[in-house]
């Protein structure tokens, strides 16, 4: 099974990195009474690190980058580099040399870019045909190359991985099927800091007792599982995983009861859950854990953001990107579908735990679906 015991030191590490600060946690009272559950608590990534990241995985990626560069600088000078050195380019002659790459429909790359830049190696990102131009623009953005694949995201995995044998170049990845050279543990030991974040958050005495959460290949939601299931420990909370319909990698290798790939076309506007293969390090970690998988079209994922952005019964209006709003999504089914409800035992004394993963980190997609410019950002209720 995957270790993710000690995150500290990653916590440690990532929350002093300049331009740090939790991210909120909202209670969502309207919501809660509109659902018929006792509370709402939604986790809102659209703010980390700032609008250009607007999701967790700045947190993954970047600190994987820093403890390759670190470990690196360690083996060729014996000296135990600081963050705040490589910042400054104090191993630059070093890390100028390295070369950090990975296939990614879009936040995944915009955290590694984000990384490199800050400690100083070259990013190369490789993208599929389908990813849109504003999200290639974004990993750009951050001074990454980026290398567009013909074909679905297994084609620009296959690539990278040629690229990276053939230069000798540093995959950076929480799929752990590139072995210990992907990083995946410490890529999820960064997601940690988002998990660790939400428990001191929760009010005195709201232990969830439902977790819904998106999946892509896993990582996030193994993270945030274990994290929750070693807070609470007997009265853990339900964990249900979410996926796209189209991009159904975990909840088909829990019919299989192995590691099974998604049986649709990966054709859906959750780009970040776009993923034909599972995590076999997160699985490992899933198949104990999650008590429920359930699927949800892309129509349902629209709804749930315009249902976020408008704000029901005076709630704070939240921007959440399409990858952000699986577990409200299934709340919206249940509510309108009585088995559905009962099957995973929803009722007014149920506490819900929601995961926000990411802003508007498509801005013109976003526009599209909710007809509003996350530029402006939703107003609080008065
Ligand atoms: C916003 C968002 N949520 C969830 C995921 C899925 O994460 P994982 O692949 O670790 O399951 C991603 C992946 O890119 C993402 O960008």
């Amino acid at each position: 099974m995957a270790d993710l015991s000690g995150p500290e030191p990653a916590i440690a590490e990532i929350s002093s990195w300049p331009g740090y600060l939790e991210t909120p946690l909202w209670s969502l009272t309207g919501l809660a009474r509109h659902f018929g559950v006792a509370s709402i608590h939604y986790k809102d990534e659209s703010g980390r690190f700032g609008p250009e990241l607007a999701s967790f995985k700045a947190l993954g990626a970047p600190y994987a980058v820093f403890r390759l560069l670190a470990a690196e600088i360690k083996a060729k000078t014996g000296k135990d580099a600081s963050s705040d050195e490589l910042r400054n380019g104090k191993y630059r002659s070093i890390t100028g040399a390295l070369t950090v790459c990975v296939a990614t429909d879009g936040n995944q790359g915009r955290g590694l870019a984000w990384g490199a830049r800050q400690f100083g190696c070259r990013c190369v990102v490789y993208v599929h045909e389908h990813v849109s131009a504003a999200r290639v623009a974004a990993i750009e953005r951050f001074g990454a190359t980026v290398v567009r694949v013909p074909g679905a995201y297994e084609d620009s995995v296959a690539r990278v991985n040629a690229d990276a044998a053939a230069q000798g170049w540093h995959i950076v990845t929480s799929t752990a099927s590139h072995g210990y050279a992907g990083r995946p543990r410490d890529v999820m030991q960064g997601y940690m800091t988002m998990v660790e974040e939400s428990l001191r958050q929760l009010p005195n005495g709201d232990r969830p007792t439902h977790l819904l959460m998106q999946g892509g290949v896993g990582s996030i939601a193994a993270a945030v599982f274990t994290g929750y299931f070693n807070a609470f420990r007997g009265q853990s909370p339900r964990f249900i995983l979410v996926e796209p319909e189209e991009a159904d990698c975990l909840f088909q290798s829990a019919r299989a009861g192995r590691p099974t790939p998604a049986a649709g076309s990966l054709r859906t506007i959750m780009a970040g859950l776009a993923c034909r293969e599972v995590s076999p390090s997160a699985w490992s970690i899933l198949q104990w854990l999650t008590n429920d998988f359930v699927t949800i079209t892309d129509a349902l994922a629209e709804e749930a953001m315009r249902e976020l952005a408008r704000g029901r019964n005076g709630d704070r209006k939240i921007v959440a990107g399409e990858s952000a709003v699986g577990g409200l999504a299934v709340l919206m089914l249940a509510k309108y579908d009585a088995s559905l409800r009962q099957a995973l035992g929803l009722d007014d004394r149920s506490r819900v735990a929601l995961f926000g993963c990411e802003g508007a980190t498509d801005p013109e997609a976003y526009r599209r679906i909710t007809g509003i410019s996350p530029g402006v950002r939703p107003q609080d209720p008065s």
